[in-house]
């Protein structure tokens, strides 16, 4: 049974040591979702693999279908999400190349659509997400980091922004003294929405760049496109841990 699925971020279109097995074309009540579900042998373990950004990186972070996406991990049978991210780095200890796993979230996004409790409601519903995360996911990837020996950040608020524009140096500032550690442009509304249908949810964030202001000069997109290359290396041992601790 597919337990785990991987939303693929920027730079994370294919998991290359997937053993794919069939790629599955989901409709849902919400449209399409960014690509077809593949699903796949990894490390003895069935899990899926959707790319947030569809399969050849075209959909920008602010036309995401992201109620389509988890809606059909959901179908699937998924109860755990991981979600691979490439933010920019705002907090001293997120510098390029680091890789982190966020625990709190403040939102900046604005007209996603972003949530499933919209239509013919019997009752107004109000999710808990005190804690957007998942812990139990959480802990698991720390446990992951230190089996592989990968140094990662264990916590960090992650600030989303539209896009898809990168932001000003001030609206940085303003995030940090928010309490914004870590920018990205997908954490939102795709967390609150895994909430929203019970499944458990967590992030692994690969700092590509400081955010503006925060280094020197202009941000590159060679500069970010590096870094992550670099930094999914780090996050397929990381996965492949996470998948192995949780055969046990
Ligand atoms: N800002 C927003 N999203 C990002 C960044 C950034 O600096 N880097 C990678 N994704």
């Amino acid at each position: 049974m597919t337990d785990l699925a991987i939303i693929g971020g920027s730079g994370f279109t294919r998991l290359q040591e997937l053993e794919i097995t069939r790629r599955q074309v989901i409709h849902t009540p919400y449209g399409e979702p960014s690509a077809p579900i593949t699903h796949g042998i990894f490390k003895n373990r069935e899990i899926a693999f959707l790319p947030r950004h569809g399969t050849a990186h075209t959909i920008p972070p602010h036309k995401v279908n992201y109620r389509a996406n988890i809606w059909a991990l959901k179908h699937i049978g998924a109860r755990q999400i991981l979600a691979i991210a490439a933010v920019g780095g705002i907090g001293s200890e997120m510098a390029p190349g680091v890789i982190a796993i966020p625990d709190q979230i403040i939102d900046y996004t604005y007209g996603r659509d972003h949530t499933y409790f919209e239509h013919d409601l019997s009752q107004v519903t109000h999710i808990d997400f005190t804690y957007p995360y998942s812990e139990k996911i959480r802990q698991q990837l720390m446990m992951a980091a230190k089996t592989t020996n990968i140094p990662v950040v264990a916590n960090g608020v992650y600030g989303a922004t539209q896009g898809p524009r990168l932001e000003t140096a001030m609206e940085i500032n303003r995030m940090e003294r928010d309490g914004c550690t870590l920018v990205g442009m997908t954490g939102m509304p795709e967390t609150a929405l895994a909430r929203e249908l019970g499944l458990d949810y967590a992030c692994c964030a690969v700092v590509a760049n400081w955010a503006a202001g925060k280094g020197d000069g202009p941000i590159s997109m060679k500069e970010i496109e590096e870094h992550i290359g670099r930094g999914m290396e780090q996050i397929i041992a990381l996965i492949e841990a996470l998948v192995e601790s949780l055969e046990k």
